[in-house]
């Protein structure tokens, strides 16, 4: 019988209930991904063009996020495999947590607890706190959810610009949002929040140049990925006080390791990949990504493709 593949973090329970009347196995596995018998393969882990290559059947590759970084879309394009995210579960769930991480550096709320933690008791704890409403964001990246983000943001009464090399200047200001280039949004933002997806052009997008273009004590939330801002550069800049305070939700290597151990600095808030995480986006996520697994192995045309597969002669 033909096998789908799902990652340990995958409740089977969902994928199996979502290919149910299907002649599939649907089984729990961990990469490097093999098998002349897998048609599917729904992972948050890596899919590198090697393991492409070990799985001659497979005709589906459904990843229960929206980012698809994880995977080499162009090896599975060639060898004709459907590449699926899932887009739109936790748009509001994200734009909500990049603005708990920039009320949270902006009031010091997470520094105030620390210094309470510690037996301090003292209003200047965590430095100067500003007023919300002063803040000047810049969204980078205005898809769903630095979209989302703008319209909370100006309902808070911060002034808010964005920069999308893909989103036209109308569209932008469209949405009562001042379009701006990049360089222009770092030197006129107080906070900037990074909402792009992490591509080969995004990668290291906001480097010790950008961070020196920021008005002195700005904030840095980077709920997205963690490649796209260079991380050294982010906490020298924090630790010389250049920066005002960074909120990460993500990092370069997750989870943390010894080898790469989460930072750890007066006026950074960590968060663990939570941004997405609710109950009712956990229920959706895993069952659209195996939707589209059904999709495809029922022979229609996936709903959430990022690719267009090579038929295969
Ligand atoms: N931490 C989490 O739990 C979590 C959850 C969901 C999504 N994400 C991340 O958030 C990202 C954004 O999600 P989304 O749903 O808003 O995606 P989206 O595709 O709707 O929007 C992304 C936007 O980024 C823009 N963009 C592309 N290149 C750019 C560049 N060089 N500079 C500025 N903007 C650029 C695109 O034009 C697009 O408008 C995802 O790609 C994913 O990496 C993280």
């Amino acid at each position: 019988m033909a096998r789908v593949l799902c990652d340990p973090l995958v409740p089977l329970e969902c994928a199996r209930a979502a290919l149910a009347g299907l002649d599939v196995s649907v089984e729990s596995s961990t990469p490097p991904w093999s098998g002349d018998d897998v048609v599917g393969l729904l992972s948050w882990e890596p899919v590198t063009a090697a393991d492409i290559g070990r799985l001659p059947s497979l005709r589906v590759i459904a990843t229960p996020s929206v980012g698809v970084d994880h995977v080499d879309v162009e090896a599975a394009t060639r060898q004709g495999v459907w590449v699926c995210n899932v887009p739109e579960y936790c748009v509001d769930e994200m734009a909500d947590h990049a603005l708990a991480l920039l009320l949270a550096l902006v009031r010091g709320v997470v520094e105030l607890d620390r210094s309470v933690r510690a037996g301090l008791w003292s209003h200047q704890a965590a430095g100067t706190l500003r007023r919300l409403s002063d803040v000047r964001l810049g969204v980078i990246g205005f898809g769903r959810i630095g979209r989302a983000l703008a319209s909370r943001a100006h309902a808070l009464g911060m002034d808010v610009c964005a920069h999308d090399p893909f989103v036209s200047d109308d569209e932008i200001s469209a949405a009562g949002v001042r379009p701006a280039a990049l360089d222009d949004l770092l030197q006129g933002s107080t906070a900037i929040s990074l909402h792009s997806p992490l591509t080969p052009e995004t990668r290291r997008l906001i480097g010790s140049r950008e961070l020196a273009l920021l008005p002195y004590g700005a904030y840095v939330v980077n709920v997205s990925r963690g490649g796209l801002v260079d991380t050294s550069a982010l906490l020298e800049a924090l630790e010389s006080g250049r920066l005002g305070g960074v909120g990460l939700d993500v990092l370069h290597v997750e989870p943390p390791s010894r080898a790469s151990p989460a930072p750890a600095a007066p006026r950074l808030v960590v968060t663990p990949h939570a941004g997405w995480y609710s109950e009712q986006a956990e229920a959706a996520v895993f069952r659209r990504a195996a939707e589209s697994i059904h999709d495809v192995l029922e022979g229609r045309r996936p709903r959430d493709a990022v690719n267009e597969p090579v038929p295969q002669g």
